[in-house]
Formats: C-alpha cells, structure tokens, sequence
C-alpha cells in the first residue's frame, strides 16, 4: 500500500544518466493523468535555491523602491479590499509608489510587494529553474511534444509571496481552476509549474486540491464571487472530459469533498494540470511567508493567447 503522507511527492536525482527513467518515477505519469498533479523532489541544489530566492527577494525589493519598470509590479492578483485601503494603482513618482504600484493612501498600511511578474527577466536562476530540461521534458511528456511557456511579453514567470500581516495584499486564494482565468483562449491543455522557495504547513498556508477534478467539464465562471463578467467567446467548459463536476465548484474556500492538502519541502516543485480544482489556505501563524515561483506551460496554439485574466476566485 502506498503511504498516505506525501502522496504524488516523486524523488528525482538529477545527476542520474537518464533521470526521468529511474524507477523511483515509474508511477508519475500514470499518478499525474489520474490526478492532475505531482510533486518532484530533488531536482534544484540547495545552493541553487539560495540563489534563487535572493534574485527574487531583490527584484521585489527593485519593484518596492522603484528602480525597475511598473511592468514588474502587478496588482492583478491582489485581495481587492487590499487594494480599497492602499488606493488605486498610481502613476506618480516612484517615490511615492508603495506595494505593487499603490499609493498609501489614507489608510496606515505599509507597503509591501507580494508580486513580482516576468521575474526571469530579473532572475539568472529563475529562467534556468523556468527552463529545467528535465521538467520540459517531462511538461512534453504529460501534455504533448509541442509545450511553450507563458510569454515573458505576458506574465511569464511570477514571483509569490504569500503572507497574513496587515502589509500584505494576498494571502490566500479560493477555489478557481487555472483554466477559468482564461477560457477564450485555445492554448489548453496546460499545467503549471511552483517551484516552493518556502517549505508549506498550516503555520505558513498551503495548497488544497481535488484529485481527479481536471478530468471533470468544469464550467467557465460565469457564476463569481467577485461579479466578473465571463466574455461571451468563452468556451462553456474545460476539462480532459465531457463529466459533469460531482458539485459545484464552491465560490469561496468551504470544504470539498474528496480534497486534500499537497504540502511542499523548500525546493519542491509541484506540477499542476490547469484543469484542477484548487484552492490556498491561509497562514495561521502571522509571522511567516509562503514564497514560490510560477508559470504556466501550455500545449494548444500559441498564436490564441492573449492577455486574458477573468478574476473569479476568492480572496
Ligand atoms: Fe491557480
């Protein structure tokens, strides 16, 4: 019988001759078309992922004091009553910029920066870990020989930190499959790549997901908890099946049945097909971050993808 922790996690050595052949990664596809995710272990050294997390630490600190461009920053992705209390997204001076492109306002938040986008084009060691050969290979295995890379000229890679403080603008997210933010395209079936900086636990937050659910037809979101509007061409539902969902997708962060939590060891990297449910618990201990970074790998057309972003899950 398998072990009931740690369930999906796949150890891989990379100085191995053929790596992804090893036995210890016999089951891993088979676990990832069942499931809809995995979890590979071992592939980054530790000196690697201390590079790695001091690039992004002073990218975001380059959005924070604005030495960099406004692209890097992103507001998109923040908890909307964050943004109520920091004020809108301003054009005046970097000076006066705070956290992701706010203003201060009136409000006493600090500023902080829980997002930086197209990080690789900061980060040295992000674009590798964005690159790995082992993990395109194995994206081309689980999705298809043709898979590209969320554009730079797009988001490209984000850089996420997760926190509860006051400062902090995103700490959790509600149910959502990746697919739902951008049903007009035609770039699916895609997976997602999280390369963990942090270690996850209920202290820090971590990821909850239905297995099996990217097998399901989950419709797009016409029906949101943030009143966005889902775009006429979007296509009415995505999923490896025609199979109705077993229950709604929940609006906000109530308990599935079947769901379970994919907690990750610094340097794990968590691949996730768009097509899963899944949601993020929010840290219970206050002084703690949740960092990754992220992209996605599509495998449908290139030339559909545009910037879509349909807003429909909790924050
Ligand atoms: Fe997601």
């Amino acid at each position: 019988m398998p072990a009931i922790a740690e369930v999906g996690v796949f150890a891989v050595d990379p100085t191995a001759p053929d790596p992804l052949a090893a036995p210890a990664l016999a089951g891993l596809d088979e676990f990832y078309r069942r499931h809809g995710f995995v979890v590979l272990r071992g592939l980054y050294p530790a000196e690697f992922l201390d590079r790695l997390e001091r690039e992004c630490g002073e990218a975001q600190q380059a959005v924070l004091a604005g030495t960099v461009s406004e692209r890097y920053g992103s507001t998109q992705y923040l908890d909307a009553r964050y943004l109520d209390r920091a004020g809108q997204p301003s054009a005046t001076a970097p000076s006066e910029r705070a956290s992701n492109g706010t203003t201060h306002g009136s409000a006493d938040v600090e500023a902080y920066v829980n997002y930086v986008e197209h990080v690789e084009e900061l980060s040295p060691a992000v674009r590798e870990a964005a690159t790995h050969p082992l993990m395109v290979e194995l994206l081309r295995r689980l999705l298809g020989a043709d898979v590209w890379m969320s554009p730079s000229e797009n988001a490209g890679v984000v850089y996420q930190d997760a926190r509860p403080g006051r400062e902090s603008g995103y700490s959790r997210i509600g149910w959502h499959s990746d697919w739902q933010a951008m049903p007009s395209l035609d770039v699916w079936p895609g997976s997602a790549f999280t390369l963990h900086v942090d270690a996850t636990s209920p202290a820090n937050g971590f990821l909850r997901v239905v297995p099996g659910s990217h097998r399901w037809a989950t419709p797009a979101p016409y029906r949101n908890i943030n009143n966005v509007a889902v775009p006429a061409d979007a296509r009415p539902s995505g999923g490896y099946t025609d199979a109705e969902p077993p229950y709604e997708m929940p609006l906000g962060f109530e308990k599935i049945p079947g769901e379970i939590a994919v907690y990750a060891e610094r340097g794990d990297l968590l691949l996730h097909d768009a097509y899963l449910w899944h949601s993020a618990a929010r840290a219970t201990e206050n002084a703690t971050t949740r960092r990754h970074v992220r992209a996605g790998y599509y495998s449908g057309d290139p030339a559909s993808y545009r910037d879509q972003f349909i807003k429909n899950a909790a924050r």
